[in-house]
């Protein structure tokens, strides 16, 4: 989906690849983009409007979901990543309530518009959803579990004509990995590969320099190919 004259949804959309989306859809022509953030940030563009979004309040997304009348692409970004050792499950539970629970009941509480439009999900997830990144392991769960969701959805919505993607970004530079010492990708050029493969019908997208080589592998792999069987049974609900 080319997403010029397109309304976009973009949580965590404050700071980081967030931010890079917004103004990335804005610079491809988006008619209006939603800006979901938990503060209240400015900005200049009058085809964005800020909603107070947090993804892990029920009240704050109802609310939000009533201020949207129009919806071509969800962008499931927020998200946090803390270094644990899997001792303390508060640090799993709190992983598990935005990247994974915020993503589904924002993409719940959409869902009415996107089906109407034909519309997107993008899901961001992370490479670590396919292998642990052990000095992050409750997060590493929790982008596995949202690669697990994703393709559930897109196995139920296929009839209806939404699609569901999946991101697999590598190492961006952002706040979220600010202490370590690796080769990054920039945010807006994590945001041009993100609708870059939207544009390009990718259902699994690989937007970045350390995730690329690997798409290949992975559209041709055993994983997809198991994907693919298991979606099978999902009646086909447009019939
Ligand atoms: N950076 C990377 O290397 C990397 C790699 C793989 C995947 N990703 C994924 O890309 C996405 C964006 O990451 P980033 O690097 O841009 O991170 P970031 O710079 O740390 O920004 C995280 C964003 O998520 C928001 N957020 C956190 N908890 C939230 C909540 N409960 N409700 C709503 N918003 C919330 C933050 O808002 P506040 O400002 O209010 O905290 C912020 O806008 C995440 O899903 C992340 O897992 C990033």
């Amino acid at each position: 989906m080319n997403i010029e004259n397109k309304a976009v949804l973009i949580t965590g959309a404050n700071r980081g690849i967030g931010r890079a989306l917004v103004d990335e859809a804005l610079r491809r022509g988006a008619k209006r983009v939603y800006a979901g953030t938990r503060g209240a940030p400015q900005y200049a563009d009058r085809r964005v409007t800020p909603l107070t979004l947090d993804v892990t309040s029920a009240s704050q997304i109802q609310r939000a979901a009533e201020e949207v009348d129009t919806l071509d692409v969800l962008v499931n970004n927020a998200g946090v990543a803390i270094y644990d050792d899997l001792s303390n499950p508060e640090v799993i539970d709190r992983h598990l309530a935005v990247n994974l629970i915020g993503s589904l009941k924002m993409t719940r509480a959409f869902l009415p518009l996107l089906k109407r439009s034909k519309g997107a999900i993008v899901n961001n997830l992370s490479l670590a959803a396919l292998a642990t990144l052990p000095m992050i392991p409750a997060y590493s769960i929790s982008k596995a579990a949202a690669l697990s969701m994703t393709q559930s959805l897109r196995a139920f919505l296929a009839g209806e004509g939404v699609t569901v993607h999946a991101v697999f970004l590598g190492p961006i530079d952002t706040d979220m990995n600010r202490g370590l010492d690796i080769p990054k990708a920039s945010p807006e050029s994590a945001a041009m590969g993100i609708f870059d493969g939207l544009a390009r019908g990718e259902e699994d997208i690989f937007p970045d320099p350390v995730s690329r080589p690997l798409a290949e592998g992975w559209n041709t792999g055993m994983v997809k190919s198991l994907e693919r069987q298991f979606a099978a049974f999902v009646p086909d609900q447009s019939r």
